[in-house]
């Protein structure tokens, strides 16, 4: 599988019980609107409500150590 084939915009990967991993063409924006700077390329937000660098995630999403149901893919 191709890591990324869109060169428009960005990609995202979910990763089971982990992050979603962001790579492409972004803007990431706080809940006014303001645009944080991730200061780097690729980014990894946090769907797992632990982080302590939310949205970015700090890897505490592996301390949970459980493993959800993968969703049905097509
Ligand atoms: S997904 Fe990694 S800390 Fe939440």
């Amino acid at each position: 599988m191709s890591e990324s084939t869109n060169t428009e915009g960005a990609v995202i990967r979910a990763y089971q019980d982990g992050p979603l991993l962001v790579r492409g063409a972004f803007e990431l924006r706080d809940e006014t609107g303001a645009v944080i700077d991730p200061g780097r390329a690729t980014i990894a937000l946090c769907r797992c409500g632990r982080s302590a660098l939310k949205p970015l995630c700090d890897g505490s999403h592996a301390l949970a150590g459980k493993r959800r149901k993968r969703p049905t893919t097509k």
